[in-house]
Protein backbone atom coordinates (compact mmCIF):
# COMPACT_ATOMS: atom_id res chain seq x y z
CA UNK A 1 0.00 0.00 0.00
CA UNK A 2 1.36 3.37 -1.16
CA UNK A 3 1.54 6.47 1.14
CA UNK A 4 -1.52 8.11 -0.13
CA UNK A 5 -3.34 4.96 0.14
CA UNK A 6 -2.55 4.49 4.13
CA UNK A 7 -3.70 8.27 4.54
CA UNK A 8 -6.68 7.51 2.62
CA UNK A 9 -7.79 4.46 5.05
CA UNK A 10 -7.34 6.91 7.90
CA UNK A 11 -8.53 9.54 6.81
CA UNK A 12 -12.08 7.85 6.16
CA UNK A 13 -11.44 5.92 9.45
CA UNK A 14 -12.38 9.15 11.58
CA UNK A 15 -14.47 10.98 8.89
CA UNK A 16 -16.76 7.71 9.65
CA UNK A 17 -16.60 8.26 13.52
CA UNK A 18 -16.17 11.90 13.78
CA UNK A 19 -19.51 11.84 15.14
CA UNK A 20 -19.12 9.60 17.89
CA UNK A 21 -15.42 10.43 19.18
CA UNK A 22 -16.14 12.25 22.11
CA UNK A 23 -17.90 10.03 23.42
CA UNK A 24 -14.94 7.10 23.14
CA UNK A 25 -13.30 6.64 26.27
CA UNK A 26 -9.59 7.64 25.95
CA UNK A 27 -10.75 10.08 22.98
CA UNK A 28 -13.33 12.51 24.13
CA UNK A 29 -12.99 13.97 27.86
CA UNK A 30 -15.22 14.84 30.63
CA UNK A 31 -15.01 17.97 33.03
CA UNK A 32 -12.91 16.08 35.46
CA UNK A 33 -10.70 14.63 33.25
CA UNK A 34 -9.87 17.61 31.44
CA UNK A 35 -8.68 19.16 34.98
CA UNK A 36 -5.55 16.37 34.81
CA UNK A 37 -5.25 17.06 31.38
CA UNK A 38 -4.94 20.68 32.21
CA UNK A 39 -2.49 21.10 34.85
CA UNK A 40 -0.46 18.14 33.45
CA UNK A 41 0.43 20.49 30.22
CA UNK A 42 0.83 23.30 31.98
CA UNK A 43 4.02 22.26 33.81
CA UNK A 44 5.21 21.29 31.08
CA UNK A 45 4.74 24.52 28.23
CA UNK A 46 4.63 27.13 31.39
CA UNK A 47 6.46 29.58 28.93
CA UNK A 48 4.30 28.82 25.91
CA UNK A 49 1.13 29.50 28.03
CA UNK A 50 2.20 33.00 29.77
CA UNK A 51 3.88 34.52 26.86
CA UNK A 52 -0.38 34.37 24.76
CA UNK A 53 1.74 32.07 21.98
CA UNK A 54 0.56 31.16 18.12
CA UNK A 55 -0.02 27.85 18.61
CA UNK A 56 -0.46 24.91 15.95
CA UNK A 57 -2.48 21.59 17.28
CA UNK A 58 -1.15 18.64 15.11
CA UNK A 59 -4.20 16.20 14.41
CA UNK A 60 -7.00 19.12 15.99
CA UNK A 61 -9.69 16.59 15.95
CA UNK A 62 -12.83 17.69 17.34
CA UNK A 63 -10.34 20.17 19.06
CA UNK A 64 -9.88 18.82 22.40
CA UNK A 65 -6.31 20.23 22.96
CA UNK A 66 -7.11 23.80 20.56
CA UNK A 67 -9.49 24.43 23.27
CA UNK A 68 -6.93 23.99 25.99
CA UNK A 69 -4.86 26.18 24.80
CA UNK A 70 -7.25 28.81 23.50
CA UNK A 71 -9.02 28.82 26.99
CA UNK A 72 -5.11 29.99 28.16
CA UNK A 73 -5.16 32.81 25.63
CA UNK A 74 -3.04 31.15 23.21
CA UNK A 75 -3.52 31.95 19.05
CA UNK A 76 -4.53 28.52 18.27
CA UNK A 77 -4.60 27.27 14.64
CA UNK A 78 -5.71 23.32 14.62
CA UNK A 79 -4.79 21.11 11.06
CA UNK A 80 -6.97 17.83 10.32
CA UNK A 81 -7.32 16.02 7.34
CA UNK A 82 -10.09 14.44 7.82
CA UNK A 83 -12.74 16.61 6.88
CA UNK A 84 -15.62 15.40 9.55
CA UNK A 85 -13.22 15.77 12.41
CA UNK A 86 -13.05 19.45 11.25
CA UNK A 87 -16.40 20.24 10.88
CA UNK A 88 -17.01 18.49 14.50
CA UNK A 89 -14.26 20.97 16.24
CA UNK A 90 -16.04 24.06 14.16
CA UNK A 91 -19.57 22.87 15.44
CA UNK A 92 -17.55 22.47 18.88
CA UNK A 93 -16.57 26.26 19.00
CA UNK A 94 -18.49 28.63 20.89
CA UNK A 95 -19.61 31.81 18.66
CA UNK A 96 -18.68 33.93 21.47
CA UNK A 97 -15.30 32.82 21.82
CA UNK A 98 -12.94 36.01 21.87
CA UNK A 99 -9.69 34.04 20.51
CA UNK A 100 -11.40 31.71 18.20
CA UNK A 101 -9.85 28.94 16.90
CA UNK A 102 -8.89 28.64 13.27
CA UNK A 103 -9.61 24.57 11.88
CA UNK A 104 -7.82 23.68 8.95
CA UNK A 105 -8.27 20.67 6.71
CA UNK A 106 -4.54 19.40 6.18
CA UNK A 107 -1.84 16.25 6.65
CA UNK A 108 1.08 17.39 8.74
CA UNK A 109 3.48 15.86 5.88
CA UNK A 110 3.11 18.52 3.57
CA UNK A 111 5.63 21.10 4.15
CA UNK A 112 3.79 24.19 1.85
CA UNK A 113 0.75 24.10 4.47
CA UNK A 114 2.66 26.68 6.49
CA UNK A 115 5.42 29.59 6.05
CA UNK A 116 8.55 29.01 7.52
CA UNK A 117 8.58 29.80 11.25
CA UNK A 118 5.00 30.62 12.02
CA UNK A 119 4.59 29.01 14.97
CA UNK A 120 5.96 29.51 18.87
CA UNK A 121 4.54 26.06 19.99
CA UNK A 122 3.40 22.53 17.79
CA UNK A 123 1.51 20.58 19.94
CA UNK A 124 -0.06 16.89 19.08
CA UNK A 125 -2.79 14.76 21.25
CA UNK A 126 -2.69 11.37 20.29
CA UNK A 127 -1.39 11.79 16.92
CA UNK A 128 1.94 10.95 15.50
CA UNK A 129 1.16 7.13 15.85
CA UNK A 130 -0.60 7.67 12.43
CA UNK A 131 2.00 9.31 10.61
CA UNK A 132 3.48 7.00 7.77
CA UNK A 133 6.41 9.18 7.46
CA UNK A 134 7.26 10.82 10.94
CA UNK A 135 10.66 12.41 10.01
CA UNK A 136 9.36 14.20 7.09
CA UNK A 137 5.93 15.06 9.70
CA UNK A 138 8.82 16.32 12.32
CA UNK A 139 11.17 17.81 10.04
CA UNK A 140 8.07 19.76 8.74
CA UNK A 141 7.13 20.96 12.47
CA UNK A 142 10.83 22.32 13.02
CA UNK A 143 10.61 24.38 9.78
CA UNK A 144 7.11 25.81 10.94
CA UNK A 145 8.70 26.79 14.45
CA UNK A 146 10.26 29.75 15.23
CA UNK A 147 13.62 29.84 16.95
CA UNK A 148 13.57 28.53 19.64
CA UNK A 149 10.27 26.75 19.25
CA UNK A 150 8.70 24.35 21.53
CA UNK A 151 6.60 20.48 20.38
CA UNK A 152 4.84 18.86 23.25
CA UNK A 153 3.66 15.40 21.51
CA UNK A 154 1.35 13.02 23.89
CA UNK A 155 1.04 9.61 22.77
CA UNK A 156 0.33 5.90 24.42
CA UNK A 157 1.73 2.30 24.22
CA UNK A 158 -0.77 1.34 22.08
CA UNK A 159 -0.78 -2.20 21.15
CA UNK A 160 -1.21 -3.72 18.16
CA UNK A 161 -4.48 -5.36 18.83
CA UNK A 162 -6.25 -1.96 18.77
CA UNK A 163 -5.02 -0.99 15.55
CA UNK A 164 -6.73 -2.13 12.17
CA UNK A 165 -4.40 -5.04 10.59
CA UNK A 166 -3.93 -3.90 7.19
CA UNK A 167 -2.84 -0.14 8.62
CA UNK A 168 -0.58 -1.29 11.39
CA UNK A 169 2.49 -1.86 9.37
CA UNK A 170 2.42 0.47 7.13
CA UNK A 171 2.75 3.16 10.43
CA UNK A 172 6.42 3.00 12.21
CA UNK A 173 5.24 5.01 15.21
CA UNK A 174 1.48 2.75 15.46
CA UNK A 175 2.04 0.53 18.34
CA UNK A 176 5.30 1.62 20.58
CA UNK A 177 6.23 0.20 24.04
CA UNK A 178 8.73 2.77 24.72
CA UNK A 179 8.74 6.26 25.31
CA UNK A 180 12.49 6.07 23.67
CA UNK A 181 11.32 6.41 19.68
CA UNK A 182 9.29 9.23 19.53
CA UNK A 183 11.86 10.96 21.27
CA UNK A 184 14.95 10.07 19.20
CA UNK A 185 13.11 10.64 15.92
CA UNK A 186 12.37 14.29 17.58
CA UNK A 187 16.02 14.06 18.01
CA UNK A 188 17.24 13.46 14.67
CA UNK A 189 14.51 16.06 13.40
CA UNK A 190 16.69 18.60 14.98
CA UNK A 191 14.65 18.87 18.60
CA UNK A 192 16.44 18.59 22.09
CA UNK A 193 14.61 16.89 24.85
CA UNK A 194 13.64 19.36 27.89
CA UNK A 195 11.01 15.90 29.08
CA UNK A 196 9.24 12.67 28.40
CA UNK A 197 7.86 11.55 31.17
CA UNK A 198 4.19 9.44 31.86
CA UNK A 199 0.95 11.70 32.73
CA UNK A 200 0.36 10.32 36.08
CA UNK A 201 -2.62 12.23 37.09
CA UNK A 202 -4.20 11.32 33.66
CA UNK A 203 -2.89 7.52 33.92
CA UNK A 204 -4.53 7.60 37.16
CA UNK A 205 -8.01 8.58 36.25
CA UNK A 206 -7.86 6.64 33.01
CA UNK A 207 -7.00 3.76 35.32
CA UNK A 208 -10.01 3.95 37.97
CA UNK A 209 -12.28 5.05 35.44
CA UNK A 210 -11.53 1.45 34.04
CA UNK A 211 -10.57 2.70 30.49
CA UNK A 212 -8.70 -0.12 28.71
CA UNK A 213 -6.04 2.38 29.09
CA UNK A 214 -2.43 2.20 27.64
CA UNK A 215 -0.28 4.32 29.59
CA UNK A 216 -0.18 7.97 28.52
CA UNK A 217 3.15 9.88 28.36
CA UNK A 218 4.28 13.29 27.29
CA UNK A 219 7.47 14.60 25.17
CA UNK A 220 8.56 18.12 25.05
CA UNK A 221 11.44 19.29 23.00
CA UNK A 222 12.69 22.47 21.78
CA UNK A 223 14.26 23.40 18.46
CA UNK A 224 17.38 24.11 17.83
C1 LIG B 1 -6.96 9.81 18.04
S1 LIG B 1 -7.35 11.24 17.08
C2 LIG B 1 -6.73 12.55 18.16
C3 LIG B 1 -7.51 13.84 17.96
C4 LIG B 1 -7.15 14.96 18.93
N1 LIG B 1 -5.73 15.28 18.85
C5 LIG B 1 -7.48 14.61 20.35
O1 LIG B 1 -6.65 14.85 21.23
O2 LIG B 1 -8.59 14.14 20.62
C6 LIG B 1 -6.12 11.22 15.81
C7 LIG B 1 -6.28 12.39 14.82
O3 LIG B 1 -5.12 12.45 14.01
C8 LIG B 1 -5.53 12.87 12.72
N2 LIG B 1 -4.47 12.55 11.74
C9 LIG B 1 -4.23 11.36 11.11
N3 LIG B 1 -3.24 11.49 10.23
C10 LIG B 1 -2.82 12.78 10.29
C11 LIG B 1 -1.85 13.53 9.56
N4 LIG B 1 -1.10 12.96 8.60
N5 LIG B 1 -1.71 14.86 9.84
C12 LIG B 1 -2.46 15.43 10.82
N6 LIG B 1 -3.40 14.76 11.52
C13 LIG B 1 -3.59 13.46 11.25
C14 LIG B 1 -6.82 12.08 12.53
O4 LIG B 1 -7.60 12.56 11.46
C15 LIG B 1 -7.48 12.23 13.89
O5 LIG B 1 -8.30 13.36 13.97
Amino acid sequence: MDDLSVQQQINQLYDSGAASYDAEPGHGIGDAERDLWRAEIAVAVAVAVTARQRVLDVGSGTGILSQLFADWGCSVVGIDPSAEMVAQAHSKQASTLANPIIYLVGDTHKAEIFDEATFDLIVSRQVVCHFYDPLQAFRNWHRWLKPDGQVVVIDGLWSRTGWDDALVDHLPLSCLQTRATIAYLLEQSGFRMTHNDWLTQVNAYLKTADVAASPRYMIVAQKV
